[in-house]
């Protein structure tokens, strides 16, 4: 949690509505392995961070809400009797479709005043949108003292995703940011909705995030076209979700749908069983076998799901060519964002450099290295700042 951050917001909040706030952290997060299988009730392996949303808000006496994204220096004031999805709303929309599906819950929530900044890097797949979601949906919970479980609270912010950012994700996201665990990865089931945290110590190794810095535009049609083909095998074989199928059950179905789906669908079949292997792997320290499965991870998701590009292939082939990284793969939606790499603590620096050096060279514009730590999930900031 970044401890500036949250002064900043604190003071600017104070210094705009004069009086103390409600302060919450709602963390982004990372994803181990398990991609796109969430949709498909399978399992992921996600991780909330120490980057994410710090949000300020307090009830307003006022006839308006009013909402200070600090980082954007934009201030959006309005009606809660009148809320519905923005054209380009951009960060705004998150905070309206967790407003809307509140109150399609039968909420009655009041007035308020909100300042939130995030140092969660824009379009890096690192969810900053659920934490912002999640940072509202908690805040107001907690304010108007609504009764939501955080179970209850993450299906708000996954809906308000779907309907007023149009993205039909899964519950991934919304779940890492709000549940995350200190130090632990989370073996989420998407289907019970539960999880198990696994401490993770991956002894001389460590994980690093290579940011290319690029968001493709494709990246919400293609999610959504991507979902509805699982949904529409899923149908053919009469199945709940893909998560019910194995890869030799798909045989039946394989005339009626195009190869380039039946790809596909042999990913998430594929990745979900992945998933396990890698909790398996966790749990006997085999760190070999969790860079091949990531590895496995990026082909599936490359060739197969084709969700990848070309900065993010680059950023994996790179890691190839030294034996020091166990293993790299895309991580999240897709199409820009991160890679997610298993790498020797003692070659941190020296790798950060070269990638850097050959990412700049390749494509004329600078990609960003992380390290990042695991972290607890949204939460009520201690008022000590
Ligand atoms: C996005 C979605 C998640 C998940 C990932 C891919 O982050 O929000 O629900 O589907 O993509 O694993």
């Amino acid at each position: 949690m970044n401890k500036k951050l949250i002064k900043e917001v604190n003071r600017s909040f104070e210094k705009y509505f004069k009086t103390k706030p409600l302060l919450v952290f709602s963390p982004g997060r990372i994803n181990l392995i398990g991609e796109h299988t969430d949709y498909n009730e399978g399992f992921v392996f996600p991780a909330a961070i120490n980057k994410g949303i710090v949000l300020a808000i307090e009830k307003s006496d006022f006839e308006v809400s009013k909402v200070f994204a600090l980082n954007k220096d934009e201030v959006y004031e309005f009606g809660l009797g009148e809320i519905k999805p923005l054209k380009d709303g951009g960060w705004r929309n998150y905070i309206l479709g967790v407003i809307s599906e509140l109150q399609k819950l039968g909420f009655e929530i009041g007035n308020f005043d909100a300042v939130f900044a995030g140092d969660i890097p824009g379009g890096a797949g690192m969810s900053s949108s659920a934490a912002l979601e999640n940072s509202f949906v908690y805040g107001l919970n907690e304010l108007f003292k609504l009764g939501l479980s955080k179970t209850e609270m993450i299906v708000v912010s996954q809906k308000a995703e779907h309907n007023y950012a149009g993205v039909k994700c899964g519950i991934m996201d919304q779940y890492a940011s709000m549940f995350g665990v200190k130090k632990s990865a989370l073996l989420l089931d998407c289907r019970t909705v539960e999880s198990k945290p696994f401490k993770i110590d991956f002894g001389d190794y460590k994980l690093m995030l290579i940011n290319t810095n690029v968001k493709h535009d494709l990246s919400e049609t293609a999610y959504n076209d991507r979902r509805s083909v699982c949904e529409m095998v899923s149908e053919k074989l009469n199945v709940k979700a893909l998560r019910d199928v194995l890869l030799k059950e798909l045989e039946p179905v394989k005339s009626e749908i195009t190869e380039s789906d039946y790809q596909k669908v042999s990913y998430i079949i594929e990745e979900n069983s992945r998933v396990q292997s890698f909790s398996e792997a966790i749990k006997e320290h085999n760190l070999e076998l969790l860079g091949q499965l990531l590895y496995q991870s990026h082909d599936g998701l490359s060739e197969k799901y084709k969700v990848s590009c070309v900065e993010l292939d680059f950023l994996v082939n790179e890691t190839k060519k030294n034996k020091n990284i166990l293993g790299a793969r895309m991580m999240g939606g897709g199409f820009g964002g991160c890679t997610i790499n298993l790498i020797l603590k003692s070659e941190f620096k020296k790798f950060k450099k070269d990638i850097s050096k050959k990412f700049k060279s390749e494509f004329g514009q600078a990609c960003s290295v992380y390290s990042v730590k695991l972290s607890q999930g949204t939460h009520v900031v201690n008022k000590t700042y």
